[in-house]
């Protein structure tokens, strides 16, 4: 018989932390012990030894343990498969600040069942902080519940975003941050979309909204904000499209949205 939804995605979780708790232990080994770095799109997108050890340990212990599950991981040691259970790996959410030393990048892995996201886990592997929730049970940070902040003040309100490392896309986003930043409180470029969404979810920024990003970077995170409370949904509105991601307190979804267009945030730039 197959087992109840509830055991399975209570297992999904279970496998879900004690792969980011592993993987975050190799990263943070990683760090004191030194690592090569090399680049990938262009000379400011780093890969490091470290992210692809961790996504071998992580894909490794996923395919002995659930060999039909699907992997899309970052550093391209992906899977098809055919158990409608899908893992969004990135094994370092914040590779820059890693080579840098700064202390924010962590391990987030996402799990997705039947085209539904449905539990994440996210790992600050420097400070050791792990976020995570599953559908329908909350989202906890070291055990204890979190919840989103509850800001409804769009000119008081923190946001979060982020910039990708191609250089045009730079450009644009520099000339949307250009205009919104006068008519916020402020603005936080943390370094890591995974711990920027928990942030949101714990209450440490009040909204977040990067574009584009890819699944590895928000499958996780998403499935934690929305547990504690947020909205999650494309810049533009309805659900994540293309990569573009709003994550917030509810009552900052539409005054937020809006700013947002009136700065020129678009769901897809060419
Ligand atoms: C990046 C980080 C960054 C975000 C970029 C991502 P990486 O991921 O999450 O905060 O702004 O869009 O690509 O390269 O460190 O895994
Ligand atoms: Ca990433
Ligand atoms: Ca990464």
């Amino acid at each position: 018989m197959p087992p109840a939804p509830e055991s399975e995605l209570a297992a999904l979780l279970a496998l879900a932390r004690e792969l980011a708790a592993e993987a975050g232990a190799l990263v943070a080994a990683g760090a004191k012990a030194g690592f090569a770095v090399a680049t990938k799109s262009t000379a400011t997108d780093m890969v490091t030894e470290v992210d692809r050890a961790s996504e071998a340990l992580i894909v490794g212990r996923l395919r002995a343990a659930r060999p039909s599950d699907a992997i899309v991981a970052e550093e391209g040691a992906g899977h098809t498969g055919t158990s409608g259970v899908c893992w969004y790996i990135d094994p370092v959410d914040g590779t820059t600040n890693f080579v840098y030393g700064y202390p924010h990048y962590a391990v987030s892995i996402g799990v997705e069942v039947d085209g539904e996201r449905v539990a994440g886990v996210v790992h600050n592997a420097a400070i050791g902080e792990t976020f995570w929730a599953a559908k329908g049970q909350g989202a906890f940070l070291d055990g204890r519940p979190i919840h989103v902040s509850g800001k409804a003040d769009l000119p008081t309100a923190l946001l979060g975003t982020g910039f990708g490392y191609e250089p045009g896309f730079r450009a644009r986003q520099a000339l949307v941050v250009g205009r919104l930043l006068g008519r916020v409180r402020d603005l936080r470029r943390s370094g890591s979309a995974a711990l920027d969404l928990c942030s949101v979810a714990c209450g440490r920024i009040d909204a977040y909204y990067e574009q584009p990003l890819s699944s590895w970077d928000y499958s996780a995170g998403d499935v934690i904000v929305r547990e504690a409370g947020g909205v999650v949904e494309s810049v533009g509105g309805g659900p994540i499209a293309r990569g573009s991601v709003l994550a917030t307190s509810p009552a900052l979804l539409t005054p937020l949205r809006a700013l947002l267009r009136e700065s020129g945030a678009v769901d897809t730039w060419p």
